[in-house]
């Protein structure tokens, strides 16, 4: 195991903070997974686990063992007459993941091509995008207790997913670090083309016969032409959440703001987030090296330089100005470290 010092995470955060681990540590399997978290207990710190950093805000140094977890692997489990089972390790790259499935035929994940981050995180916040969730192809995972260092296998139940949520989030937060994923896959596609500007991608490149990878390209044109691609411009995707709000409010929102957007869902009516914060205003404006993204000002960036606290003081502000318009909470999807 080869521990080392004081390290910068700016590599390892997709917003590009350049803050320090004061140790830092790559596993490849559960063993050196095992052995990270004793040394951690060792030395009587609480180590930090890290995918792909496409879901963290740094905000300061992380004085203590960051474990970026690099355990490999896509393998095809069992086949069943409409199912392939792939278990597939955490340290794997998403879109790469994506890619191979397109590759092997097996479908239910294309929609969800181009996110970045690693297998393992995906079912942390339940990853979603064009009509797809994880929660709709997860079959089970397994995890290693960080107390008890034995592995514990998850069935989708017990994960309890939701909106950008999982058990994980919550009574389990810290507990667990997941290992694999064992995603549920189709054999004859079903494909999902009725969200967002897919159908009009598709039609707009002359698809006449829908496959896996056509609707990869699409959803990948798609988001390339409106999230900027954190290899240029530090993002974790989308900030904020899309807040649910009560029928009634939405229905008074409307009185006063007629184009407000709105997606009735069974406890309320889901508002896009984005078009909140456009309306107060928000939308492209640049703060010396952080801002909000001039295409979905749903993602804030750091231009190269802009600091954590920078980017947490501006989401506080947004926050903000969006409750005393609209009178609605926006909560943030990312997490600050
Ligand atoms: N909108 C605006 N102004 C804009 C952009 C969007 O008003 O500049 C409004 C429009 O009403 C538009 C609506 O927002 O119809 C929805 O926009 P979009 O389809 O881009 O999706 P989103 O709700 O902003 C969510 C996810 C994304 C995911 C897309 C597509 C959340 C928090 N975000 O964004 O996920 O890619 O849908 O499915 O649910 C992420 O989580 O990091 C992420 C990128």
């Amino acid at each position: 195991m080869n521990i080392q010092e004081n390290i910068s995470l700016k590599a390892y955060n997709t917003f590009g903070i350049a803050k320090n681990a004061r140790f830092f540590v790559s596993v490849k399997s559960v063993n050196e997974l095992k052995e990270a978290l004793e040394w951690a207990k060792h030395q009587k710190i609480n180590p930090l686990i890290l995918g792909g950093g496409s879901n963290i805000l740094l905000t300061q140094n992380q004085e203590t063992l960051v474990i970026k977890i690099e355990i490999q692997g896509i393998n095809l489990v069992l086949e069943e007459e409409e199912f392939y089972f792939v278990e597939v390790g955490a340290g794997v790259n998403w879109h790469q993941f994506v890619l191979t499935s397109i590759a092997n035929g097996w479908g239910g994940i294309e929609n969800l091509s181009l996110i970045p981050g690693t297998v393992g995180a995906s079912p942390m916040q339940n990853i979603g995008a064009y009509g797809v969730e994880i929660k709709d192809v997860f079959y089970s995972l397994k995890a290693l207790n960080r107390e008890s260092l034995k592995i514990r296998e998850f069935n989708a139940e017990e994960c309890r997913f939701g909106y950008r949520e999982s058990v994980f989030k919550h009574e389990l937060k810290d507990k667990y670090v997941i290992c694999s994923v064992i995603f549920r896959l189709c054999k004859v596609p079903k494909f999902h083309i009725e969200y967002g500007a897919i159908k009009e991608t598709l039609e707009a490149s002359g698809v006449k016969e829908l496959t896996l990878k056509a609707i990869s390209d699409a959803v990948i044109q798609i988001r390339q032409s409106k999230l900027p691609d954190p290899k240029k411009i530090g993002n974790s995707g989308s900030f904020f959440k899309n807040p649910t709000i009560p029928e009634e409010h939405f229905k008074n929102l409307r009185s006063e703001h007629a184009s407000i957007p709105g997606f009735p869902n069974t406890e309320g009516v889901k508002v896009p987030a984005a078009w909140l914060i456009e309306q107060c205003g928000w939308k492209g404006k640049r703060f010396g090296e952080i801002g909000v993204h001039a295409d979905q000002p749903l993602v804030l960036v750091n231009y190269g330089d802009g600091d954590g606290n920078e980017i947490k003081e501006l989401a506080v502000k947004i926050q903000q100005s969006v409750f005393e318009k609209f009178g609605i909470d926006i909560h943030p999807e990312v997490n600050f470290l």
